[in-house]
């Protein structure tokens, strides 16, 4: 038995994280995020109506259930109340479900006016426009405000003096941009963060309890591996570590206690909204019909999300860095009714050798191609099934040649939104 888990994306993000974990927190008493910020967007689904997630844990569709927002996720206060709203307007209620740790660095306007300047230059990376890569700058640089700094309201007021000066500069010298003004900012902050401030815990402190009395606790990973700082396909990269090992840092718990099991959730084809590497992609009608079929617009942007085919070179690089324990499989049913599916096991460089690694520079990702493993597509449908055993028998040979190219196995398995259309073959709580 695990009394944690840990549910995070082996692809590029939107693997359907939401759902899972909102699938999986009926077995829990707690959901943590640990990284990022509102460049997420987690979809779980209440009454058949979409709920987009960005920095609230997909947890909190459930009573009984203390989500968390760990150290380690930036809090812009303005989006963080527009969400609370949104979740009182669907009937949701926060109240006692909701604690957020007072370390939490704050996003501020400055760094929203910051990543929208350098998306309208020149090397576009296609971020969120979210502010979360000038936020992570300001954390590293030693400068960068957290919640708790509100608490003392005069050195916060010539922090945030100061700290706005300092990018003002930037944005007027460089940028050519509008500046931010101090007051406003401050205002904001005030009016946004009463309630907010009510929430603060010592979220490490509740979570130590929790697994010294063996709690079930879920890690509720944002992004996917490919966009880890460290571990991805840099710069094309957020600004966290998306991977497990960023789990233990942004929550304040050890790597022993918060890693019982570590579930990662991959999409059965890929996708990557904004730029980068994406050697699998599929630019004509087959990415067409993915993209349509599987609704895949970016659910923070509403931007169309590049679509393609599995890519196991990248899954296993993430099963690698990751520890992954084994597999949630979902939007399988996206790929009902495909004549043929196809697996890439491999890359060729522009030698024509064949690599089974990940190019670790933006140059030798250039002339990469995929080598394809080619599987027959099924008649029946996935769509909804609940039962492994009812699975087209192609469906359940696509699922055995992934486990058996990654060694790892897939102990569940999502055939629609919501979360009744769910196989679990094996619950990662029990085992
Ligand atoms: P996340 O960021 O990883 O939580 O994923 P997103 O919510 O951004 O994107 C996943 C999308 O796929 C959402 O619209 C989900 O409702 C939807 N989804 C999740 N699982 C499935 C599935 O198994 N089948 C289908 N058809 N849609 C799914
Ligand atoms: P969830 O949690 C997919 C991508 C952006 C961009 C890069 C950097 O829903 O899976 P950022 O705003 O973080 O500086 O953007 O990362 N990105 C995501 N792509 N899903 C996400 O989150 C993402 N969060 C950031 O599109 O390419
Ligand atoms: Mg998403």
């Amino acid at each position: 038995m695990n009394n944690s888990i840990v549910i995070l994306g082996v692809q590029w993000g939107d693997e359907g994280k939401g759902k899972i974990v909102d699938l999986m927190t009926k077995y829990s008493k707690y959901v943590v995020r640990y990284h990022g910020g509102d460049n997420a967007g987690h979809t779980v689904i209440l009454n058949r109506k979409k709920i987009i997630l960005h920095t609230i844990p997909s947890g909190i569709l459930h009573e009984g259930v203390l989500n968390i927002i760990a150290n380690g996720v930036m809090i812009s206060v303005k989006s963080l109340i527009k969400e609370l709203t949104c979740l009182q307007s669907h009937g949701i209620s926060v109240k006692n479900g909701l604690a957020i740790s007072e370390s939490c660095f704050l996003i501020l306007p400055h760094h929203v006016a910051i990543d929208r300047a350098r998306e309208a230059s020149k090397g576009k990376i296609g971020t969120t426009l979210r502010g979360i890569g000038p936020a992570y700058e300001d954390k590293v640089a030693r400068r960068g405000l957290k919640l708790s700094d509100i608490l003392h309201m005069t050195s916060f007021e010539a922090r945030l003096k100061e700290i706005i000066d300092f990018h003002n500069f930037q944005l007027i010298h460089y940028y050519h941009s509008s500046s931010i003004g101090y007051q406003e900012t401050l205002e904001e902050i005030i009016s946004c963060s009463e309630v907010i401030l009510e929430m603060i815990e010592d979220v490490s402190e509740i979570l130590n309890r929790a697994h010294d009395n063996f709690e079930p606790v879920i890690y509720e990973g944002a992004q996917g591996t490919m966009l880890d700082i460290d571990q991805g396909t840099y710069p094309y990269v957020t600004s966290s570590n998306t991977t497990s090992g960023g789990v233990s840092s942004g929550s304040g718990i050890g790597p022993k206690r918060c890693m019982g099991h570590i579930l990662g959730v991959m999409k059965a084809y890929s996708t990557r909204v904004g730029s980068g590497p994406f050697p699998t992609e599929l630019h004509g009608s087959i990415g067409e019909l993915l993209r349509k079929r599987g609704m895949e617009y970016g659910s923070t942007t509403g931007r169309p999300r590049r679509v393609g085919w599995i890519d196991v070179v990248m899954i296993n690089k993430s099963v690698q860095c990751n520890s992954i324990s084994s597999f949630c499989l979902t939007k399988l049913d996206v790929l009902d009714g495909m004549e043929r599916i196809k697996i890439c096991t491999s890359y060729r460089d522009r030698e024509g050798k064949e690599i089974d690694k990940i190019p670790s520079s933006l140059e030798a990702w250039k002339d990469i191609e995929p080598v394809y493993e080619i599987l027959p597509g099924w008649k029946g449908k996935v769509y909804k099934i609940r039962d492994y055993r009812f699975l087209p028998e192609e469906a359940i040979r696509y699922v055995r040649r992934i486990e058996e190219l990654t060694g790892v196995s897939v102990y569940i398995i999502s055939t629609g939104p919501s979360r009744e259309d769910s196989i679990i073959i094996k619950n990662p709580f029990y085992c």
